[in-house]
């Protein structure tokens, strides 16, 4: 999908705010992630042009911190907790249940755009291991026989 040159404009502005001072690298995508909900490759280039840095200044940012989606992401974001008590209980079976059903990996974002799926730790939830979140809702007690029913509502919502 083409991105509109109205954010192209939004982020140009964003760039001159920065440029030259200290942490504009990290502030900038901060902004090009409100922006353009990712930030892409030309999004990075324009951002290294702007600023008069390299790319590989603004990629190695992008990717260091897991806040930056390089890719778009989907509307839910589902995250299966493989810290330690979830994992005993099962969880990385609930993820290739999750992962089967949205027939993607952990990372990537499903087909429809619905959802995407990301790599998760203890989510201070251990109680009720395994846990799922998708958004801000908290599914515990989880066996992979649960997903179906769990996405569904969520594509429902739809
Ligand atoms: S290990 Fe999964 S919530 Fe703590």
């Amino acid at each position: 999908m083409a991105i509109s040159q109205d954010k192209y404009d939004k982020l140009d502005e964003v760039i001159s705010a920065n440029k030259g001072q200290s942490g504009a690298v990290m502030r900038t995508l901060q902004a090009a992630q409100d922006i353009f909900g990712h930030v892409p490759k030309d999004v990075q280039i324009r951002i290294a042009e702007g600023l008069g840095t390299t790319l590989s200044d603004v990629y190695g940012v992008a990717t260091f911190y897991s806040q930056f989606a390089l890719e778009p992401r989907g509307e839910y974001i589902i995250g299966v907790c493989l810290g330690t008590a979830c994992y005993v209980k099962g969880s990385k079976n609930v993820l290739e249940r999750v992962c089967k059903e949205l027939d993607t990996k952990v990372g990537k974002t499903s087909k429809d755009g619905l959802f995407t799926i990301k790599d998760t730790r203890c989510l201070g939830a251990c109680g009720l291991a395994p846990v799922m979140m998708i958004n801000d809702d908290v599914y515990g007690r989880l066996t992979p026989d649960k997903i179906p029913d769990i996405l569904a509502k969520y594509r429902q919502a739809q």
